[in-house]
C-alpha cells in the first residue's frame, strides 16, 4: 500500500492569522484524519511551530527547503535537523521555484536528500520539465535525469522516507494543467525509472502538482500512479484545500 498524500505549499504567502484560521477549519472539516490520506501543511518556516501547534498532531507539517550543510556560518538558512526538531515531518526539496530562482542544481538538490533522510525527515523531491523541454519531446529525459540524481544517495533503508513530486514547470501557477493521461504517463515513467534504480518503485508515492483546483483533483487522483498531490496557491484557501482532499480516494 502506498501511501495517499495531499500536501499544501504555502510558498512565501500568509500569516500567523491564516495559520489560526485555515488550520482550525481544516481540522474541523476532516473531521477524521487518519482514514487513509495524510494532509500536510507546509508553510514558510518561520510559522512551521505554529502550525504543528494549531494541527495538534492531526495534520503533518514540512517546510519548503533545506540547507545543504548540518550547521555553521550559512546565515539565512536552516538546516533539516532544526525542521525536524521544530515539529516538521517532512521537507521539499528540489521544488522548481528553487532551481529557477535560486540556481538549485541537481548536486544541491541530491546533498538535501541525503540531508533531509538522515534527519529522519520524509524528502517530498520535486521534478518536472519546462514547457520548451516539453515542446521539444525532451519531458520524460528530462524529469528521469532528475529523479536519477536526486535519488542517487539514498541508502536501502531510505525509501520509505522518499516521496516524488511531479510538477511541470509550465502547470505551476498559471492555470494550466497537465491531463490526468498526461500526469499519468510520467508518473508510470517516473516508477519506472525507480524499479531500474533499484527502488521498490511500488511503494513509492508520486505526488501531481500544477494548477491543482477543487475542479481538476478527482480526476489528477483517480489515475492508478497518482497518490496524491503537491497544491500550491489553492491550498491557501480553506475550502479549496479541504475540497481537493476530500478528492483523494479514501477520504471523505
Ligand atoms: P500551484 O498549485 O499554485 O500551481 O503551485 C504548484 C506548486 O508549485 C506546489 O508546490
Amino acid at each position: 500500500m502506498r501511501r495517499k498524500i495531499v500536501a499544501g505549499n504555502w510558498k512565501m504567502n500568509g500569516s500567523k492569522d491564516l495559520v489560526d484560521r485555515l488550520v482550525g477549519q481544516v481540522r474541523s472539516e476532516l473531521a477524521s484524519p487518519g482514514n487513509g490520506v495524510e494532509i500536510v501543511i507546509i508553510p514558510p518556516a518561520l510559522f512551521v511551530g505554529d502550525v504543528v501547534r494549531r494541527a495538534d498532531g492531526e495534520i503533518a507539517v514540512g517546510v519548503q527547503n533545506v540547507a545543504c550543510w548540518d550547521s555553521g556560518a550559512y546565515t539565512g538558512e536552516i538546516s533539516a535537523v532544526m525542521a525536524r526538531d521544530s515539529g516538521s515531518a517532512c521537507a521539499l526539496v528540489g521544488h522548481s521555484e528553487r532551481r529557477q530562482l535560486f540556481g538549485e542544481t541537481d548536486e544541491q538538490v541530491a546533498v538535501k536528500v541525503g540531508k533531509v533522510l538522515a534527519s529522519g525527515l520524509d524528502a517530498i523531491i520535486c521534478v518536472g520539465e519546462t514547457l520548451e523541454e516539453r515542446e521539444a519531446g525532451k519531458a520524460e529525459d528530462v524529469v528521469s535525469s532528475q529523479v536519477r540524481k536526486a535519488v542517487s544517495e539514498v541508502s536501502a533503508g531510505q525509501w520509505q522516507q522518499v516521496v516524488i513530486a511531479y510538477e511541470p514547470v509550465w502547470a505551476i501557477g498559471t492555470g494550466k494543467t497537465a491531463t490526468a493521461e498526461d500526469a499519468q504517463a510520467m508518473h508510470a515513467a517516473i516508477r519506472a525509472v525507480l524499479a531500474a534504480f533499484g527502488a521498490p518503485s511500488e511503494e513509492i508515492s508520486l505526488l501531481y502538482g500544477g494548477s491543482v483546483k477543487a475542479d481538476n483533483a478527482a480526476a489528477l487522483f483517480a489515475q492508478p500512479d497518482v497518490d496524491g498531490g503537491l497544491i500550491g496557491g489553492a491550498s491557501l484557501s480553506a475550502k479549496d484545500f479541504v475540497s481537493i482532499c476530500q478528492a483523494m480516494p479514501g477520504k471523505s
